[in-house]
């Protein structure tokens, strides 16, 4: 595939006493991946690596990662630029379109936005189907996939509509995760309003009530907006393969990332940000006593991990952990919020950089350690810090799924396996067995 990536180095195999090239991918910051496509036909091998930690599953312009120097940038801009300088609005254009908006530009994606910011009447009789204590990852992604049955002509033709699918996906999961939060508090449904930008009208849909209006706070709306950029893309994560796994069948994009929530709400994952503020709860219900749980973390036996701590890629502090941590003391502060929970993931931080266990693993705080904190602030209650991750990441989701349908080479994701199992035997009939 001609590809301006192949530079025409090779590398040797040599399998069975034959030596084979295979064709060097070089990527944009010098990345390099060995194109192992004709491996199997030419060799009759195939590689194995269970976890994907060494295989590239794709070539992609979106995001680009730095694990050991703790670098992440979204289409070539530094997050840190990002987070500083951006709505979440304008950096969800920036990873579905690939540039950042002109002012018009961002002014008709902010209409489309609040175009289509409600949802179809019939949807919110869903919410009534469910108990109470549902789950909001669960409704979530029921919600997103139900879309498919109220705007099918989105899925016919998805690359002609890939732009109100983009606008109409951004804009009615912020409107779902605001109504399942209502629903849960068992308060009215607050609708969508078009005076409000993205942030602040979520915060409304979550916060305004007929007995009190909620006055919203435009620090609280920048912590937000720079919590959501944060999230907005991390390259080939779980839940991101898992939209592009499901979409490379070919199916529509609200059933990919569907997919994706569900991906996301596993505790290794997204849901990390949830058991964290379980974690440093527990801490402070117990006196503080956070040495214990270090070393829980490092008993082999123990099933424990210190969550919010270690990364697939970042050998290095979590660039968003930085952001993320700073921007804790700033809003708890604006706030004029009291934490104890901010001291002693505080606390956490310092006793297990320094432990030999965690240094030798090279694991660091990640984007989940310190996200709660900011949540539980302006007001976000636990169980919807996952949904908040889904929020922030759905750009990213959408934007690799699109990168995929738009790629000649896409072919349909199907690894291979080594099979371990019993040699062929013959059958047994049911009157013979357990003979
Ligand atoms: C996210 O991939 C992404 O980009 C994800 C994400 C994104 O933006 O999409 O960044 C978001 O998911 C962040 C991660 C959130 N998860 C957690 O905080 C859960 C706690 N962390 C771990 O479970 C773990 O670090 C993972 C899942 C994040 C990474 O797992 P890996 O890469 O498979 O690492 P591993 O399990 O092979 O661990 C290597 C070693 C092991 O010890 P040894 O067997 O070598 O003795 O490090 C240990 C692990 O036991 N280890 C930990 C640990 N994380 C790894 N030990 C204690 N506590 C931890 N948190």
């Amino acid at each position: 595939m001609p590809h301006r990536y192949y530079t025409g180095e090779k590398v040797e195999m040599k399998i069975d006493g034959q030596v084979h090239e295979l064709p060097v991918v070089v990527g944009t910051e010098g990345e390099k991946a060995i194109d192992i496509r004709t491996l199997r036909a030419s060799t009759g091998y195939i590689t194995l690596d269970s976890g994907y930690a060494n295989t590239g599953s794709c070539i992609s312009n979106i995001t680009y990662l730095d694990g050991e120097k703790g670098i992440l940038s979204y289409r070539g801009y530094d997050i840190a630029d990002l987070a500083e300088n951006c709505t979440f609005v304008e950096v969800a254009y920036l990873l579905d379109h690939g540039s950042l908006p002109t002012r018009d530009e961002l002014s008709q994606f902010s209409q489309m936005l609040n175009d289509f910011a409600m949802i179809h009447e019939d949807m919110l009789r869903f919410f009534d189907g469910y108990p109470p204590k549902s789950p909001p990852m669960a409704i979530l992604s029921s919600m997103v996939n139900s879309l498919c049955s109220f705007y099918p002509e989105m899925t016919d033709n998805p690359l002609e509509n890939i732009d109100k699918m983009s606008a109409r996906l951004l804009s009615k999961v912020r409107t779902i995760a605001a109504f399942s939060y209502k629903k849960s508090m068992g308060h009215p449904l607050v609708y969508p309003r078009h005076d409000l930008s993205y942030c602040a009208n979520f915060l409304n849909m979550m916060f305004d009530s007929p007995v009190k209006p909620y006055e919203v706070n435009h620090k609280v709306v920048a912590a937000l907006n720079k919590l959501l950029i944060l999230h907005g893309d991390h390259e080939q994560n779980c839940s991101t393969s898992t939209v592009r796994m499901v979409g490379s069948a070919r199916v529509n994009l609200y059933a990919s990332v569907s997919a994706g929530i569900s991906a996301l709400w596993g505790p290794l994952h997204g849901g990390a940000n949830e058991a964290v503020m379980e974690m440093l709860e527990s801490i402070h219900q117990g006196g503080g006593n956070f040495r214990q749980f270090v070393e829980r973390a490092k008993d082999p036996k123990d099933p424990f991990r210190l969550v919010g701590f270690g990364h697939r890629v970042y050998k290095t502090f979590d660039p968003r952990c930085r952001i993320i941590k700073q921007a804790c003391d700033e809003v708890l502060d604006d706030l004029k919020v009291v934490d104890p929970l901010l001291d002693i993931a505080k606390e956490l931080e310092e006793v297990a950089l320094k432990d030999d266990y965690f240094i030798e693993r090279s694991l660091y705080p990640n984007v989940d350690f310190y996200s709660g904190i900011i949540y539980r602030a302006i007001g976000i209650p636990t169980n919807m810090f996952t949904v908040m991750f889904a929020l922030g990441r759905l750009p990213g989701w959408i934007a690799h799924w699109k990168e995929m349908w738009d790629d000649p080479a896409w072919r349909i994701s199907r690894p291979r396996q080594i099979y371990v199992g019993p040699l062929s035997r013959p059958f047994v009939p049911m009157d013979q067995r357990g003979l």
